[in-house]
C-alpha cells in the first residue's frame, strides 16, 4: 500500500489495527508517554549483557514496533515483535532497515 489517499472503502477494508499503523498513530509511545514506556522497559529488568548468549524477547502486540526498536537500541539482546496487522509489520521492517538494525526481527 502506497501513500496514496486513501477512500473511505480503503479506510473501512483496514480495520483499526491495520488503519493506525497505516496512518502512524503507533509510531510513538502510548500509555503513560515517553516516561511510561521507560519505565516499563526498566521494569523488565533486561540485564545490560548476557555473558554467554543473548537474552531473546518477544513482544507480542508490537504494531509498527516502537517499543521493540527502542528496546533493541538500548539493550545488548535480540527481540522480535510479532502483530496480527500486517500493514504494521511492514512498517515495522521499513524502520529496522533504516536503522540498521540487526538485534531486532518482526
Ligand atoms: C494498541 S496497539 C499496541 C501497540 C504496542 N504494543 C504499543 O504499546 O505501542 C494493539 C496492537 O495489538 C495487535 N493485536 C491485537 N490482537 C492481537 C493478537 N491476537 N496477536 C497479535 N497482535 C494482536 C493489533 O494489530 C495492534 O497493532
Amino acid at each position: 500500500m502506497g501513500k496514496n489517499k486513501l477512500s473511505k472503502n480503503q479506510i473501512s477494508e483496514l480495520g483499526l489495527y491495520d488503519f493506525q499503523a497505516y496512518i502512524g498513530a503507533m509510531n510513538q509511545s502510548t500509555f503513560g508517554g515517553q516516561k511510561g514506556t521507560q519505565r516499563l522497559i526498566e521494569m523488565l529488568k533486561i540485564p545490560e549483557t548476557s555473558e554467554i548468549k543473548k537474552i531473546n524477547i518477544l513482544e507480542v502486540a508490537c504494531s509498527t514496533g516502537y517499543n521493540t526498536i527502542k528496546i533493541a537500541q538500548q539493550y545488548d539482546c535480540h527481540i522480535k515483535g510479532i502483530d496480527l496487522s500486517e500493514v504494521a509489520i511492514t512498517k515495522a521492517l521499513e524502520k529496522k532497515d533504516k536503522l540498521h538494525l540487526t538485534n531486532v526481527d518482526f
